[in-house]
């Protein structure tokens, strides 16, 4: 049932004309079951793992039903998900030729804040990590982010705490002692904020990432269904420019709002002193009908393209292939992150967030060529074909209608 469940969108393909395809078909569960030694319900061999999808249909193999809905869900009837997943076709590639594209392969590293990442993804904070390694959660992402030179953005709400996220950290990385960010969330009784803010401090965090975009809990069908009440619980979370300045106030950490979804908060951050914006709708577990990152990307580029060397912008939700980075960079934005990719991955332990990382990298140097930039300084928004964007592209001053 879950191999005919996962692989149903595969077998769609074919005898469709053009389908959305959810798990995109990289002839994953073609190569299983014809070639591979491989049984439904058992995890694939790691290295039978060509691409980034692929971590989706192998942890739906191995997760309880519960630890499955709970990475997967996303908010009302889940049209924001799949926009995440589909809206790259909108985007078209204009690869330019004729040019000198081999140093590209070392020169994907970015700087943030002063430091510096040997490429331009990350990954994104999501909570609890124990549902794909009851034992080690985390520590796989610290560990394997470390190892590869990459950021990691700590979840508030992860399965090991701040502290013991601080205790596996690499002292050999670019940084010297390994960088990550914290994420956190603003509760009722904000001196628990405050301190979960001095605890990242005391720990080394470089920055606070602070989510904006869940100022109440939100409609999660799927993941309803394993709560166990009979009606969702429901409740809000402070979430004001007030408490953004007093978090100002309290911490000489660079701050980054996550959620950012519109330019007038874009704007309205960037004159408030913010240090970097975080463009995401949470990968679509929010609000339904949220925007895709590419289009809050453009959105800001057509109304107010200064925020992005006004501060960095970074971006996540719906990005699973090297060229979906590409896109988001060609726009403007500095780095773009990963949740449930990473997720999946970690089912497979250290090693599989380590083989996902490599994957994607591999998949931004070789699209990078063919797309013909030598560096990441080279791309552009000329590289891309936005005009199936454009007919819904918000621009202030203008009532839409
Ligand atoms: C299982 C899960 C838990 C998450 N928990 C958090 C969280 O605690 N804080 C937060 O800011 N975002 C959280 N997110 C959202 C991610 O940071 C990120 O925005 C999203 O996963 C990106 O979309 P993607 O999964 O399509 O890559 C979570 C996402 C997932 C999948």
């Amino acid at each position: 049932m879950r191999f005919l469940a996962a692989a149903s969108p595969f077998i769609g393909a074919t005898l469709a004309a053009r389908p959305f395809l959810e798990v995109a078909d990289t002839g994953f569960v073609d190569y299983l079951t014809d070639t591979a030694e491989w049984t439904e319900g058992r995890l694939p061999d790691l290295q039978d793992i060509r691409a980034l999808p692929d971590f989706e249909f192998a942890a739906k193999q191995v997760l309880p039903e519960a630890s499955w809905a709970f990475y997967r869900l996303a908010a009302g009837q889940e049209w924001g998900y799949r926009n995440n997943l589909d809206v790259w076709k909108k985007v078209q590639i204009r690869p330019r030729f004729l040019r000198d594209v081999v140093d590209l392969q070392n020169n994907i590293g970015i700087e943030l804040f002063g430091n510096n990442f040997s490429a331009p993804f990350f990954i994104a904070p999501a909570a609890n990590a124990a549902h794909g390694d009851p034992e080690r959660a985390e520590l796989n992402f610290m560990e394997a982010s470390g190892d590869e030179d990459i950021l990691y953005t700590a979840a508030l709400y992860a399965s090991k705490t701040i502290e013991e996220l601080d205790a596996v950290k690499r002292n050999d990385t670019l940084n010297g002692r390994q960088v990550i960010f914290q994420q956190i969330y603003t509760v009722n009784d904000l001196s628990i904020t405050w301190n979960d803010v001095k605890r990242a401090e005391d720990t080394g965090a470089k920055a606070i990432v602070l989510t904006v975009d869940t100022p109440g809990s939100s409609v999660r069908v799927r993941g309803a269904r394993h709560s166990g009440l009979e009606y969702p619980s429901a409740s809000t979370r402070p979430n004001t420019w007030e408490i953004y300045d007093e978090l100002r106030a309290r911490t000489n950490l660079p701050i980054i709002l996550k959620g950012i979804q519109t330019v007038e908060d874009a704007t309205e951050a960037v004159e408030r002193g913010v240090d970097g914006i975080y463009l995401s709708n949470h990968g679509g577990r929010q609000l339904e009908f949220s925007p895709s990152p590419i289009e809050i990307a453009y959105e800001i580029y057509r109304n107010a393209p200064q925020i992005f060397q006004q501060v960095p912008v970074l971006a996540d939700s719906g990005v699973r292939t090297g060229s979906d980075v590409l896109k988001l960079l060609a726009l403007g934005v500095k780095a773009v992150g990963l949740g449930r990719p990473f997720m999946y991955a970690n089912v497979y332990g250290y090693e599989g967030v380590r083989r996902a990382i490599r994957l994607l990298k591999n998949e931004i140097v070789q699209d990078g060529w063919n797309l013909g930039i030598g560096s990441l300084d080279d791309l552009s928004p000329s590289f891309l074909n936005l005009r199936a964007l454009d007919q819904n592209v918000h621009k202030v001053g203008c009532n839409n209608s």
